[in-house]
């Protein structure tokens, strides 16, 4: 038995050493006890970090919607696949079937066919998060497509770079999207985008807002009439285990978007096995990611993962403010949530708002949290422990990348001991090294370091489409034979990893490496603060000094802005010491920040050290209109 199941501690290890020993035994066994094949591999695995290459099931052929559809229709047909959950909650839910999801992904499909679309072509999906998007992302993997999503949140420009960079023949859209209490004319935009990417040559368009939009005649077709004439019947097409199954673009700290490309086989079985495991899924449960589908976590993790576990998997279309702070709440209610999955971000938000919007839902059906996307700082974590979780739902702070397909470090609930802000054990198959700054490993525990990793895992991006020195740069250039993540992290006396942040955000002060991570914990700590983000700027005797931009609570009082300053650099001083007292700290309304919640420190930074003639693009922000406020009370 291959142990696909890990219950208990003293099994992690077991499985854990057995994945390091035999890994090839090891993921062979996994994949073929819990997977359908249609031909099974020659190879299970095959590497050379120098090139890079790696190939996982070599020969196999396979199709990831028999996987995620097919075969769960015996015992599972009439079993809820997908519950849809709109953004205006007096719109009725939608529950979708195992059954209807594989009628529903068979006419897309052949719809997809009849407009000319082929094994290995790109088509680029913009949708907000209905179930048309997840439907619309089997279809392509069915017709053996490549799909590229686009957080429909991105600008035209952002949309068309992303569409022109990997070719795209079709884009798959709606006439609008709900947000709140907003609506967006996603077609206007993508109809901005396409003025400049001839390579598209049809536009599908579902309806969701009802607007009246205008169709270019020979591009632009309804998808509602075609899918109602296409057949259910739509056979699989068979791919070969290492076939691109998407492009997803991931911003690198310079350069335009990565599209980092993973591949079918090996992306299954990582996605579906963390899947299981990471949330401990029971057959019957109720699982939530907050996450859009636009984003990795949501194609790992709302669609891929939890459907090819026969899983029930909620996709959420509004926002956690809308109508109310409560929402989250009212539809964990709702639907009886019991794995519930979202960003340290949201909680954060919510946690300013206090714990009434909590306390008139019932959470009880709520098993396992997870936390992704960034650190979670110690005091956002409590908050979720203790008002959410009610103290008995163990979180999983789970850290992984765009990069890495799936979740790479992370406690298993109720197997390993959480600690707060420790994303704790590698997942089985997953060998970390720490690495110094002269590029030797750092061996043993209480060391900190550069957070690389050492073996291939199945799910690891394959390449970045169309640039694949990029690639070989960007990731496995900076330590010999490793993949670099980007991150530091350190290890504790037993082992447990906590991500300290990104390498590039670590800033030198007098000689000593300051993590901002760690600091804005710190600062956070203060119970006037909501957030903050800390950079670095120049100094003429330290080198570097630190910078500050804090967002404080709406608390009503009114508190002197000078002592608040103390107030925050003496918990600096006693979380971490005098070293890392901030030299400025200015009070703002909101931070710059990408569409999925992480802070542009890139802008925060620029602005810090007085050099805003050139602060690049900011019009992917989320709010770009808060850059201005910032510059205007810079210190
Ligand atoms: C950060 C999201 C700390 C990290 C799945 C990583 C985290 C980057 C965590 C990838 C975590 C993600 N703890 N940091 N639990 N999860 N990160 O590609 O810096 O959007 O490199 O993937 O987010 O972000 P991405």
């Amino acid at each position: 038995m291959s142990n696909y199941h890990i219950k208990h501690l003293e099994e992690y290890y077991q499985v854990y050493r057995k994945s390091v020993r035999e890994p090839e035994n090891f993921w062979e066994e996994v994949a073929e006890e819990h997977f359908m094949w249609r031909k099974k591999w020659d190879k299970v695995l095959s590497w050379d970090f120098t090139k890079p290459e790696v190939k996982w099931f070599e020969g196999a052929k396979l199709n990831i919607t028999e996987n995620c559809i097919d075969r769960h229709l015996a015992t599972r047909g009439d079993k809820t696949a997908i519950i849809f959950e709109p953004n205006d909650p007096k719109e009725a839910s939608e529950h979708i079937t195992y059954k209807q999801l594989h009628e529903r992904v068979n006419q897309f499909a052949n719809v997809l066919k009849d407009e000319g679309i082929k094994k290995g072509d790109r088509v680029c999906i913009y949708l907000p998060m209905i179930p048309e998007l997840a439907i619309a992302v089997l279809a392509c993997a069915r017709v053996g497509a490549i799909h590229s999503v686009v957080f429909a949140g991105f600008s035209s420009t952002a949309l068309s770079t992303r569409i022109n960079d990997s070719e795209c023949k079709m884009v798959i859209t709606s006439d609008g999207s709900y947000r709140g209490a907003k609506t967006i004319d996603l077609k206007a935009i993508v109809d901005d985008a396409l003025e400049d990417c001839p390579c598209v040559k049809s536009v599908l368009v579902a309806k969701r807002i009802h607007s009246d939009i205008g169709m270019k005649e020979g591009r632009d077709k309804w998808l509602q009439p075609l899918l109602d004439k296409a057949s259910s019947d739509c056979k699989a097409e068979i791919m070969d285990a290492e076939d691109p199954l998407f492009i997803l673009y991931t911003s690198g700290s310079t350069g335009k978007p990565k599209g980092m490309v993973h591949t079918i086989a090996g992306y299954m079985v990582y996605t579906a096995y963390t899947f299981k495991n990471v949330f401990q899924y029971r057959e019957n449960d109720v699982y939530w990611c907050t996450a859009d589908i636009g984003w990795i976590t949501g194609h790992s993790y709302i669609v891929y993962g939890p459907l090819a576990n026969g899983a029930t998997t909620v996709m959420f279309e509004g926002v956690p403010s809308y109508p109310d702070f409560g929402r989250f709440w009212e539809v964990v209610e709702k639907h009886r949530v019991n794995q519930f999955y979202t960003a340290p971000t949201a909680i954060r938000a919510l946690a300013k708002q206090g714990v009434d919007f909590i306390e008139s839902h019932d959470l009880s059906s709520l098993k396992v949290l997870g936390s992704v996307g960034e650190p979670i700082n110690e005091e956002a974590w409590h908050w979720y422990n203790d008002n959410v979780g009610k103290k008995r739902c163990p979180i999983v702070d789970t850290w992984w990348q765009t990069e890495t397909g799936g979740i790479m470090v992370s406690p298993l609930p109720f197997v390993t001991p959480t600690k707060p802000t420790y994303a704790t054990l590698p997942f089985p198959g997953i060998q970390p090294a720490l690495m110094d700054e002269v590029g030797e490993e750092l061996k043993g525990n209480q060391v900190e370091g550069r957070l690389c990793i050492k073996f291939p895992w199945p799910s690891m991006a394959r390449t970045i489409w169309g640039n694949h020195e990029r690639y070989r740069e960007t990731y496995f250039s900076a330590f010999e034979n490793k993949y670099f993540t980007g991150d530091g992290a350190l290890r504790d006396e037993v082992g447990y990893y906590r991500i300290t942040g990104r390498v590039d955000d670590v800033i030198i002060v007098s000689g000593h490496n300051l993590g901002t991570a760690p600091i804005e914990d710190a600062i956070n700590e203060h119970p006037a603060v909501a957030e903050s983000a800390i950079v670095g700027f120049p100094h003429d005797i330290k080198g570097n000094a630190l910078y500050g931009f804090v967002i404080l609570k709406d608390t009503g009082e009114s508190r002197v802005q000078d002592n608040l300053r103390k107030e925050i650099n003496q918990i600096i001083t006693e979380h971490i010491g005098p070293i890392a007292k901030l030299d400025k700290i200015q009070f703002t309304s909101g931070l710059p920040k990408t569409r999925s919640g992480k802070i542009m420190r890139r802008i925060l930074r620029k602005i810090a050290c007085k050099d805003i003639s050139n602060l690049g693009d900011t019009s992917t922000l989320l709010n770009p209109e808060v850059v201005q406020e910032i510059i205007d009370n810079a210190i």
